[in-house]
Order: C-alpha cells, then structure tokens, then sequence
C-alpha cells in the first residue's frame, strides 16, 4: 500500500456519515464512496491480493463496533472467542517446544507474505516489532505487553503451554479484538516454526528467561 493509498482510506473513514450509512444498512462501510476509495486504490501484486481486504468477522465486527463509538456486544465477543478456540490446532505429537535459537531468528524476522517476498518462502512472526521479549534491544516495540522473563514468571505448565501455543495461534481465542496477527489461523507460521516460538518463550536457556 503507498502512503497516499493510505491517507485516502482513512480519510475515506473520517469523512462517513456515521448517523446516516452505518444506522441505516448497520454496514458502517457499506457506502458507495468508501467502497470507490477501496477499488481505486488498492491493487493485486503478486501474492498480496485485494482479497485480503474482505475482513474476516472478527475484523469486521471490531471495527464495526469501535467506529460506532460502541462496546463490543458480549454475545458477539463470545461467539468470536469461542469460535477462534475451537479451531485451535495443537501439535500433533503432543511436542510444544522446538528450538529457541530458530525461535529468536522467527521473533525478529518481519518478513512475509508482501508481493516482494517470494511466495513459498518462510515467513517470520515480527514478535519483537510488538514485544519487548529481550534484554538491552531499544528496537523493541510496545503495542503487546512485555513477554521478557515470560517462563520464568509463570513456569511451564501443561496449561501455560496449551495456552501461549493458543495465543499465538490465534489470538482471538481470548480477545475477540486482539491486535495480534493469527499465526497459526492464518498458516503465518508453520507447527515447527510456532514450537520454535514456544521454545523462544519457555526455555530457561532462552534470553527471554535469562
Ligand atoms: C502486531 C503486534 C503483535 C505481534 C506482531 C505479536 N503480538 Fe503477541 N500480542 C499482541 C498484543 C496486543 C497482545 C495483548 C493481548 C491481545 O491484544 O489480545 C499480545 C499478546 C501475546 C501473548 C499473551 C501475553 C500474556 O500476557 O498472556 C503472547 C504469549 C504473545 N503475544 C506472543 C507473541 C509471539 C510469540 C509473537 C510472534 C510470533 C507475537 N506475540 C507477535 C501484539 C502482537
């Protein structure tokens, strides 16, 4: 997306009536004009495709309800939640844990999934754009809680593990709105990448536990 494609989608946001398209359809971008904005300005180039635009139901419903100035309904929230644990594939030979030296090459990896990254090709996770999971890298973002000394906070459990491993399979499963992408949902990351992962996490080797 160009920094111009950009500034005339949200500028497309802010300029919508909010009382008149979203009261009347309940579609808050449903109207003519924003939908103009989105086929003028955004095109398909190699594997990243406009059909990435079409939200999913939690994308939709979050943005939805957050421009309407409205919580989230509980009942909507619940059926995301519910619907995103469901669908939480856990590995298959009961193994959560890779190795944490390919997991920290993973964490700081933002590469993927853009029409310049060959398709096929490993994507990374990009965690430390939104986690601060090591010490003494300033480069590390804050979007997402602070994940350093993780294991050494909450211990290994069987239930600490089926839980991190769902978290970064999908989000969702536990905030409807979550911010963070669903990489095992949305085949970001491959099982052993995500166990990789799991090992950046959970091993008292890893920097995260040091
Ligand atoms: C775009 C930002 C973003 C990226 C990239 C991201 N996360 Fe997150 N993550 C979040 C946010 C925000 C939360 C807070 C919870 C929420 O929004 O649901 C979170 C929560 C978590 C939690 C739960 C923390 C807790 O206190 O229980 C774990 C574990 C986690 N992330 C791991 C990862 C790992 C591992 C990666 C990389 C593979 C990653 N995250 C990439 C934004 C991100």
């Amino acid at each position: 997306m160009t920094a111009a494609a950009s500034a005339a989608v949200l500028s497309g946001c802010a300029g919508m009536d909010k009382s008149a398209s979203a009261g009347a359809s309940g579609d808050p971008f449903a109207t003519a004009s924003f939908q103009k904005i989105l086929k003028d300005d955004f095109v398909s180039k190699g594997q990243a495709s406009v059909d990435r635009l079409k939200q999913t139901k939690a994308q939709y419903e979050c943005s939805k309800y957050d421009y309407l100035g409205q919580p989230l309904p509980d009942a909507i929230r619940k059926e995301i939640e519910t619907t995103a644990q469901s669908k939480v594939v856990y590995p298959k030979d009961g193994q959560y844990l890779g190795d944490w030296k390919a997991g920290l090459k993973i964490a700081e990896d933002g590469k993927g999934l853009q029409w310049n990254d060959k398709p096929g090709t490993p994507n990374g996770g990009n965690c430390l754009a939104c986690h601060k999971m090591i010490a003494n890298d300033p480069s590390q973002g804050n979007i997402g809680p602070e994940l350093y000394h993780y294991a050494k906070l909450r211990g290994n459990s069987e239930a600490i593990l089926k839980y991190t491993w769902a978290r970064i399979y999908n989000s969702e499963a536990f905030n409807a709105c979550s911010y963070m992408p669903p990489f095992g949902e949305h085949h970001i990351l491959t099982e052993q990448q995500m166990k990789d992962v799991m090992a950046l996490l959970m091993d008292p080797n890893s920097p995260v536990n040091k």
